[in-house]
C-alpha cells in the first residue's frame, strides 16, 4: 500500500475552515489530523471539541485526532462524539496506558500512542500488539513549522522491527517537520502515514502537494 497522508489542520486558515476542509476532501489525503494542545502538556492551545464537531461536520475524510493533553481519558468519550475516528494519546500523558487504550477501543476508535522525541519506543513492547498506531513525534510537540529532528529514521527502522517480530497490525505515523526531502526517506525505513501540515498549507497548491507526497 502507498503512504498515507494526513494533512494538519493546525496549519489550515481558521477563518476558512469549512473551505478548507473541503480542499482537502477533494485532494488524496486518507486523514485529516487534528492537533489538540491544552497548554498544559504542550506550551500551546490549539483548539477543542466545537471546532473538532464542525471539521467533521464537512470531513468526507476521518479524523486523526492527536491528543497532546494531561490526563486524556477524560475527553476520550467527547473527542469520539465529536467525530474521532483514530485517537492518539501520549505515553508520558498516561499513567495506566493500557487502560487507556482499552477504553480508546471500546468507545470503537482505534487506538494510538504519541511519543516525544526523547521517548524510546523500546517502552512500546509490552503494549504494541494492542495498538492500531504508533505516532512518532519528529519535533517537540506544540507548535507547527518546527524543524525535522534526524534521529526519528532511527526510532522508525527500531519500531517497524518491533511491530514485524510482534505481529502487531499498528501503523507508524510521523509528525513535525514532514517534507519532500525527508519524506522519502521515511517511508523507506518504514513510515506508513505521514502527518504534514505548513508544507502543505503554505504551498501555492496544497492539492498538488499532498498528491507529491502521495506519489512517494
Ligand atoms: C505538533 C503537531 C503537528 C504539527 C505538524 O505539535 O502535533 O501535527 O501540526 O505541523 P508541521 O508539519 O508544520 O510540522
Ligand atoms: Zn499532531
Amino acid at each position: 500500500m502507498s503512504v498515507q497522508i494526513a494533512p494538519s489542520i493546525l496549519a489550515a486558515d481558521f477563518a476558512n475552515i469549512q473551505r478548507e476542509v473541503e480542499m482537502l476532501n477533494a485532494s488524496q489525503a486518507d486523514y485529516i489530523h487534528v492537533d489538540i494542545m491544552d497548554g498544559m502538556f504542550v506550551p500551546n492551545i490549539s483548539f477543542g471539541l466545537p471546532v473538532t464537531e464542525a471539521i467533521h461536520r464537512h470531513a468526507t475524510k476521518p479524523l486523526d485526532v492527536h491528543l497532546m493533553i494531561v490526563d486524556p481519558d477524560r475527553y476520550l468519550e467527547a473527542f469520539t462524539n465529536a467525530g474521532a475516528t483514530v485517537i492518539s494519546v501520549h505515553l508520558e500523558a498516561c499513567t495506566h496506558l493500557h487502560r487507556t487504550v482499552q477504553a480508546i477501543k471500546a468507545l470503537g476508535c482505534k487506538a494510538g500512542v504519541a511519543l516525544n522525541p526523547h521517548t524510546s519506543v523500546s517502552l512500546l513492547e509490552d503494549i504494541i500488539e494492542d495498538l492500531d498506531l504508533v505516532c512518532l513525534m519528529s519535533v517537540n510537540p506544540g507548535f507547527g513549522g518546527q524543524k525535522f529532528i534526524p534521529r526519528t529514521f532511527d526510532k522508525v527502522r527500531k519500531l517497524k522491527s518491533m511491530i514485524d517480530i510482534s505481529g502487531s497490525k499498528a501503523l507508524i505515523e510521523i509528525d513535525g517537520g514532514v517534507n519532500l526531502q525527508n519524506a522519502p526517506l521515511l517511508v523507506e525505513a518504514g513510515a506508513d502515514v505521514l502527518v504534514a501540515g505548513n508544507f502543505v498549507f503554505s504551498s501555492s497548491n496544497p492539492i498538488g502537494t499532498i498528491q507529491d507526497l502521495k506519489l512517494l
